[in-house]
């Protein structure tokens, strides 16, 4: 008789899980919880997923094995995860480069005096217990206790809320008096604590690869906890339209994507309730940013008309929804204000960026750049009423994409390398043995390798270099050979790894000039680029500049920010005024579509190469 399901064991991890025959094993993991890096969401493409096959029975190698896998590599029992299906018990082993593992999670940006007009307050209320002389209901009889204390009038409160004043009252079954606070937004009770507990808030930057999550005090807008996490929907996909399509494909794939960001924030709010020492309760209110895809996931709302041309939005408006109908655990009435979005491409994290940078404030013509899989750019001109925004396909290459020993700012990733004729000496996150490239780590070691002239203009390695050699995959620069690196494996910078950034820093490039020409701005007019963004914290600005990454701007300063769409967050958290400024903002931002532009190819052409003002 046939085994109706398969056990799995993923080492070195030392997970099980158990299978239906013919499951293929990036599913196996997902199941088992386990964060596979699968750039392409399991289509075969991307080479990510790798694995080894210690022991068990597993379908043969296909061709997109052939394609990723050396012979050798083969014959040792690698294989794609997303390849291979399993028929019987399997033993499997996971590199350490294979994992999604934790990574470096930029939450602080530059500190902000923060403008507060609260949008919950919260009114203590003492009312005497219901007795046979005075039968008023639970809620009636606390907002009668409101009214005469403070004057409250027209409030009113959903049965989830009238569910948790009833509980909570009578958890001190004999006693004569109800004392407690009532956290009202408007004419709306949202929620009851203790008395003396102070209604708090919860700030959500929603990012593709990673959540910063900060909890704050509504009253005071002082940071009480800050934590993050990688986006757990990276296992359907590392970019945004791998998610899409999944979440396209039918309603089990949109719930899930919904489901497990949902649950991700959960365990958010749990982290931060901890370290704050506060009840999940006490969140009264919260705010999330994110790109269009992840706001539009995260809601459920229709994502079709995001993955066609001319790919726009279902709702571009700031929007508040319940809480709990986002399945998230804080206090049962509590809202969640979604700043509104630009358009398909710039999302509600661009305007958050905006807000939190005071971009849009600037005295001087100035322009914003967060750099990532998608790298947005906005342009503000003091004396013009709108702000113009554009969208480069920069590709996931930064996040170690597409890079052959390339992965994410995680413990022991080389972030900054300086190359001599004698040897190459690099740091890595966490200073532990190197396991890959990140991709500061990634634009440093291009850098270097242009101003030694180990590569040419046009990106071409010179064979004759130091620390070149050619192997069977063409000319590579050898960084850490295998007996010191933290996998046994040589970490190397090959051709096409150059090649790679150069088309994600031609695409910014090219971007940037198109944007400042669609507004007819002369470079030097620009007195200021605010670099925000993760990736742009830890960027070493001189190599970014020196291969074209960003422009040299005669008359510009540079500012990396960090996380100003956390700022934004926080800021439109605690101010309805700032809500309208996001509004305002997502309103008179004007998107321009570069592809369309005249010229657009061959100036894309031309940014491949490396500027010409060698340093
Ligand atoms: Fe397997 Fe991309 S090749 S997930």
């Amino acid at each position: 008789m046939e085994a109706s399901t398969f056990e799995i064991d993923f080492e070195p991890i030392g997970k099980r899980v158990d299978v239906a025959p013919g499951t293929d094993l990036l599913d196996a993991a997902r199941q088992a919880g386990i964060g596979l890096a699968s750039v392409c969401g399991g289509e075969g493409t991307c080479g990510r997923c790798r694995v080894v096959i210690m022991s068990g029975y597993v379908t043969p190698p296909v061709d997109a094995d052939r394609r990723f896998l050396t012979q050798l590599e083969l014959t040792s029992g690698q294989r794609l995860a997303c390849r291979c299906r399993i028929y019987g018990d399997v033993k499997v082993h996971i590199p350490k480069a294979s994992l999604v593992t934790d990574q470096r999670l930029q939450l602080d940006g530059q500190a902000r005096q923060l403008q507060i007009d609260q949008t919950i307050h919260a009114y203590e209320v003492e009312v005497p217990a219901p007795t046979l002389h005075d039968l008023r209901a639970d809620l009636e009889r606390v907002i009668d206790g409101l009214e005469t204390a403070h004057g409250l009038r027209k409030l009113a409160a959903e049965p989830l809320v009238v569910t948790e004043l009833s509980t909570r009252t009578r958890q001190t079954p004999n006693a004569s008096e109800w004392h407690l606070s009532a956290y009202v937004r408007g004419h709306e009770i949202v929620g009851f604590a203790a008395p003396g507990q102070r209604p708090l808030g919860l700030a959500v930057d929603l990012g593709t690869t990673k959540i910063a999550a900060y909890l704050v005090d509504l009253e005071t807008g002082e940071e009480l906890a800050a934590t993050g996490q990688m986006n757990p929907q990276i296992g359907y996909g590392e970019d945004v339209i791998s998610r899409l399509v999944h979440a396209d494909r039918d309603d089990v794939g949109k719930h899930e994507l919904a489901r497990v960001v949902r649950e991700g924030l959960n365990n958010l709010i749990v982290a931060l309730a901890f370290k704050a020492g506060v009840t999940q309760e006490q969140i009264a209110e919260a705010c999330i940013v994110g790109n269009t895809a992840m706001t539009h996931l995260l809601l459920k709302l229709p994502v079709h008309q995001l993955t066609v041309s001319p790919f726009v939005a279902a709702s571009s408006s700031a929007l508040d929804v319940k809480a709990r109908d986002l399945d998230l655990d804080i206090a049962p009435g509590a809202y969640v204000h979604v700043l509104p979005c630009v358009g398909g491409f710039v999302g509600a994290d661009h305007v958050a960026m905006i807000i939190g940078s005071d971009l849009d404030r600037n005295p001087h013509t100035a322009i914003g750049v967060d750099i990532g899989t998608n790298t947005e750019i906005v342009l503000h001109k003091p004396n013009e009423k709108y702000l113009t925004a554009a969208s480069c396909a920069s590709g996931p290459a930064f996040e170690g994409a597409h890079i052959r020993d390339g992965m994410r700012a995680a413990t022991g990733a080389i972030e900054a390398v300086l190359i001599t004729p004698d040897e190459i000496k690099y740091e890595t996150i966490g200073n532990a043995p190197a396991v890959g490239l990140c991709g500061s780590g990634i634009v440093d070691t291009v850098a270097e390798m242009y101003r030694h002239q180990i590569i040419d203009r046009r990106g071409r390695l010179r064979r004759d270099a130091p620390h070149v050699r050619k192997t069977d995959r063409g000319f590579e620069l050898l960084l850490v050979p295998g007996e010191r690196s933290g996998t046994g494996r040589d970490i190397v910078i090959t051709q096409k790894d150059v090649n790679e950034i150069q088309l994600a820093k031609g695409a910014i490039e090219t971007g940037l000039e198109t944007l400042l020409e669609a507004t007819h701005t002369p470079p030097e007019d620009i007195k200021e680029v605010i670099i925000a963004g993760a990736f742009g914290t830890y960027l070493n600005l001189d190599s970014a500049l020196d291969i074209g990454l960003l422009p040299r701007l005669s008359n510009a300063q540079y500012t990396q920010v960090g996380n100003a769409a956390g700022v934004g967050a926080k800021m439109a958290l605690l101010s309805y005024k700032e809500r309208a400024r996001a509004q305002h903002i997502a309103r008179r931002t004007g998107y321009v579509e570069l592809t369309v532009f005249p010229g657009f190819q061959r100036r894309f052409a031309m940014s491949m190469l490396f500027p010409n003002n060698k340093p």
